[in-house]
Formats: structure tokens, sequence, C-alpha cells
């Protein structure tokens, strides 16, 4: 359905009978009359209309049909070379006060960005289509479920939130004619002159991603690219729902979700969280050895967790989202060969490189073909790899629904969530974190949550393999302050423990120790099932693992090696803990809780102080 507007103001809105909201209608109308659409489409999110959007972006150049022979039903985007991965620089949390949004975030006052961004947005949408996105993060009507209806000027917006979320018309049905919903408005930037032609991948060098946590709203200007643009996903199910968690008492987490049945058939329910590209997509679908028969994982989530305390005291949790966007290179038969076999068909790739018969390659995919056409549409050989040229952009990415993953939980739609019992943190560290270690209490497990830190990858712009700290894998995510997180942390443990529940384990990994020549010593992906195993060990009570400073580790015989040759000394290598490299590390820890200092827990402070006598 759709309604078109002249560019002299706003027309009376001709929106479908089906949606009777006034409040939503009324600000349909307000923000096309400032931004001025050629045309509004309210997306209904059939099938039907998601094939036009695709045809008709394939006739704009955005998209490329994949060869449905080898890539049934799949397309291919290539971005503009300046718009390739979140914009974290240009990310804004607009609360009242500086403090609130905490020193990791950008914070402008809202007025002042209200006015900057009302400048932008006027008349930004002239010429293109303004489509009316409603959506649900978490499955429709169910109690936990947020709606968002985000309104953008992007067709390639459109399909992706297809994909990644409960999108269409249904929504409006639970929304009703007063139900709460987040507004998301998102623009490319780019108005067309009247008969311009329109490029592939409009975008606009100037960006703004901005969040209003008060009154929940997000307004994305300039950029065409997942988290900037998608806003179910980054800005609405972690910016917007950490703040609204942290006022009702729930957790929004970059979590992935997973399930895992021992040989006895018990099944545990795991929520780690591990920076961008850190391999939580591999994790979340890990396939365990041959050699470990009767272990099963599933997959709930791969990206992101809320999390509510049930009325047993157990943390509950949900994926909120209905598809991946997941990092494709790397991603190979050998790493996450779930991943390989979710991308059969049906998927939207974006930036990743075009073989000469019409199918996808990415770096790590396997061996590379002898002629690709590379992400930005030049020809490229493995010659050109061998120069260091990629052909596929690192932070290239594949959209697909979660529903074709092999590994999905039968419960990862189950609106009352799956209970947890151990949380995972997890960083990408070349030296000094042990493979792995318990936490002793839940104090201590917070503290390893709020110290994470992360050697940087392809997903932020910016330089890679600097390392960062980044609490709780949330640094660009948690939509207040970073100290106040960890305060709700600790809160909601002491809640939990009054109720008499057993709180879940907390665990910290690092799969990414590296040897004198820089090679990752632990091999990490299907064989991480060796560590998974040893937690489900350490929640059903079996004492297997050494204390040391800094908590509890798996000494060699500990882990199950069935079928893999990794010696004592290999593993001293990964588990060891360097006391001066650790005092170190407690000091650079000191120096994030001096950056967080305003209400920072004095929890946290007191731990730094005893890690620190207790490695002497
Ligand atoms: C993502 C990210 O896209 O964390 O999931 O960058
Ligand atoms: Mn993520």
């Amino acid at each position: 359905m759709s309604a078109v507007l002249s560019q002299s103001g706003p027309q009376p809105l001709i929106a479908p009978s089906y949606v009777r909201h006034r409040r939503l209608l009324a600000w349909v109308a307000e923000v096309a009359a400032l931004t001025q659409p050629e045309r509004i489409v309210w997306v209904d999110g059939s099938q039907e209309e998601y094939d036009r959007l695709c045809e008709e972006m394939v006739r704009a150049g955005t998209f490329r049909r994949l060869n449905p022979a080898r890539r049934p039903n799949s397309f291919l985007a290539w971005s503009d070379p300046t718009d390739v991965a979140r914009v974290e620089d240009r990310t804004f949390i607009c609360t009242d006060t500086r403090e609130e949004a905490g020193p990791t975030n950008n914070w402008m006052d809202p007025a002042a960005m209200r006015a900057r961004l009302d400048g932008l947005f006027a008349g930004c949408m002239r010429g293109r289509t303004m489509y009316v996105i409603p959506f649900s993060m978490g499955p429709l009507g169910s109690h936990i479920a947020q709606i968002g209806v985000e309104l953008s000027d992007s067709p390639y917006v459109v399909v992706n939130m297809r994909l990644m979320t409960r999108m269409g018309r249904p929504v409006y049905e639970v929304l009703g004619e007063n139900g709460e919903f987040v507004p998301c408005v998102h623009s490319v930037g780019t108005p067309l002159a009247a008969g311009e032609k329109d490029v592939p991948w409009p975008c606009n060098p100037t960006k703004y991603i901005v969040h209003y946590p008060k009154t929940r709203e997000i307004w994305s200007f300039g950029s065409g690219y997942g988290g900037n643009a998608l806003l179910g996903k980054k800005c609405l199910a972690l910016r917007i729902a950490s703040f609204m968690g942290r006022d009702q008492g729930w957790l929004a987490e970059h979590m992935l979700i997973l399930g895992v049945t021992s040989p006895a058939g018990r099944k545990y329910h795991v929520a780690a969280a591990f920076p961008s590209a850190c391999g939580k997509t591999n994790f979340a679908m890990l396939i365990p050895p041959a050699a470990m028969p009767g272990w099963t994982v599933t997959t709930i989530g791969e990206d992101i967790a809320w999390i509510k305390p049930g009325n047993d005291g157990r943390l509950y949790a949900i994926n909120p989202e209905a598809g991946c966007f997941g990092v494709a290179p790397g991603t190979s038969e050998k790493t996450n060969a779930n991943a390989m076999a979710m991308l059969r068909e049906n998927v939207i790739f974006t930036n990743v490189a075009l073989t000469d018969d019409g199918d996808v390659w990415w770096e790590g995919m396997g061996p590379a073909p002898a002629h690709l056409t590379d992400w930005q549409g030049r020809d490229w050989t493995p010659e050109d790899g061998k120069a260091g040229r990629k052909a596929a952009h690192p932070n290239a990415r594949f959209t697909v629904a979660a529903s074709q993953c092999p590994s999905i939980d039968p419960d990862w739609e189950n609106p009352a969530g799956v209970p947890i019992d151990a949380f995972v943190f997890g960083g990408r560290r070349s030296t000094t974190v042990p493979l792995v270690t318990e936490a002793r209490n839940w104090t201590e497990g917070v503290y390893m949550a709020a110290t994470m830190g992360s050697e940087t990858t392809a997903a932020q712009a910016g330089a890679q393999g600097v390392l960062r700290r980044d609490p709780f894998a949330m640094l660009p995510f948690c939509g207040y302050n970073m100290a106040e997180h960890f305060g709700h942390w600790l809160a909601l443990g002491e809640k939990l423990a009054a109720s008499g529940a057993a709180l879940p384990r907390i665990f910290c990994v690092n799969w990414f120790r590296t040897d004198d020549h820089g090679r990752f010593v632990w091999p990490g992906f299907a064989e991480n099932m060796r560590v998974l195993a040893w937690m489900v060990d350490r929640i059903e009570g079996r004492d297997g693992g050494a204390t040391h400073a800094l908590g509890v580790s798996p000494r060699h015989d500990d882990l199950n090696w069935s079928g893999i040759r990794f010696d004592a000394g290999e593993f001293e290598r990964i588990t060891s803990v360097d006391a001066a490299a650790w005092r170190k590390e407690l000091e650079s820890h000191g120096e994030l809780f001096a950056l967080l200092s305003h209400n920072l827990p004095p929890q946290l402070e007191a731990t730094r102080r005893a890690l620190a006598d207790r490695l002497g």
C-alpha cells in the first residue's frame, strides 16, 4: 500500500485500514512532513513484498541475484566503500546529563542534538520512498517482546529487517490502538532531485546514530550498513533495551545463548558475551568433535540476549532477534558447518566477493577460485590476495533467518525463555588471559566481565589489533553509564541470591593466546566443546580444577582429550597466569575504574585489590 506525498508539504496520510494507532499515524505524518519523501509504503512483511523489493533492487543495481542453481533465492549487495561498519564515533546516547550516558558513550544534550538532526533530516528523503516497517523484537505478542517501528528510505533495510525481526502486518494487531512502540527513524541522507539517477548504495559522509533513551527514540542518518541502519538490533535490542532493563530489573546483553546436552542427557543453557567478530556465531553453532559422542549443542541466539528473573529466582533468556547478521570471512565447513548449511539459500550477502559462476566467496571459506570479482567490483585473483588485497571486506556479512540454522534449539522462540546455568565472558587476547577460569563468586564474575579486554577487529571502524577494554562486550552497546551497568549486575545477583536460587556460574575464556610466532595455540572452534564440557562438570558440582589467584581453571587432566593431541606444555602456554603480566593487567583495570569512577560500585575496586594481594 503506498501513498504519494507532494514535495511541497505534508498531505493527509493514507494508511492501511488495519493501522489504527493514532499516535503512530501522527508520528509517521510528522516525520514525513520533516523528511519529505516522494511516497510512503506501509510494508506488510509478506514474501511477495520481499520478492518485489529484491527485484527492484536488482534493477537499481543495489542487489545482484546469485546463481539460483548454486545459491537459490539469494542476493549480493556491495556497499559504498565508505559505509562498511558500525560507526561508533558517530553513535550518541542523548540522556539528560552526560553522567547518565557515562564516559564510554558519546553524549550530546538532547535539545541540541534534536536541533542538529532536524536540520539534517529536513527534506532528506526527497525523491525517495519512506517505508514504514513495524517489527517485534522477541516472539510476536510475548510479554517480553518490544515493538519498534522503523521509518526508513532504504529498501535494503526493509528486506534485512524482514529476516532479522518479526516484521510486518501482524505487529499492528499487537500494537492495537495505543500499544507502546519504539520509534526509529532512518535515512541514508541522500535526497534525489527530480529525475536524478540514484546510486546503488546511497549514503552520506555525515553520519549520526542517535538514541534518546528516556523517550526511547532512535534516529539514524547517513549510513545504510548493518547496525547503523537495521535499528532493531544494536540500537533497540541493546542500547535502548539495556536502559529499559536497568529501570525495570532485567538485562539486555551482547550474548549468544546456547543449549548444551551431556551424554547423560542433561541439558544446560549458557549465555556468552564476546566482542564483535570474536566467534560468537561459531560458538553458538558449535558441532562437538566426533571423538566426544553424546554431546550436543543447540542454538537459541548468536548475538543478543534479553535476560529476566523468573518467579523461581532463576534467570531466563530469550533471543530478541529472528535472524543472523553474521561476519562472513572466516566462516567455513571447518569453522562453522552449521552456518554454511544455514547459508545455502534465502540469504542476503553484503560485501563478499562474487565468483564467475554467480556464487559468493570470502577469505577463510576455502581455496580461492582463480578469478573473482571483489567487493568493490574489481577483478581479483589469488595473486591479489597474496599482495594483501582482500576479495571480501573483512566485515562482510550475511543476513539469514535463524530458523534456517540446523542447530536451532526447539525452544528458541519460547516466550518464557530458557533458564541460564552459566555466563561466559571472553575477549581476543593474545597474551595474559588463561583459556578458561571460573569466578569464585558472582562479584568476582562481574569483575571479570567488567574488565574484559579485546584486540579490535574489522567490526569496528578504526585501527585493528589494539587492546581495548570492552566491559561485558557492551562498550559500544550500553545505553547508559557503564559503571551503573556493573552496579545493576551486582544488585541483580544480590536479589537472586536473596531468593535462595543458585546463581548462574560465571566463566572467563580466551581462545586466542598465541605462541612466539603469533600463531593461535588453542585449536578453538569445535574443540571449544572440551571447555564447555568442563563447565558442565563444574555446574554439576564435580571438582575438576585448580584454584589460583584469579579463580578456578582446569588442570590438563581435567579436560577430555579424546581424539586430539594437546600436550601439557601447550596447555601450560594457554593457561599460565604470569604474575608480572597480571600486575600490569590489574593496573590497567585500575585505569578503567578511574575512567568509570562516577557511580562505580566499590566492590569492584575492592576485588581488584584482593586480586592484587593474591598475586603477591
Ligand atoms: C554485530 C557486531 O554486528 O557486534 O553483531 O558488530
Ligand atoms: Mn554483535
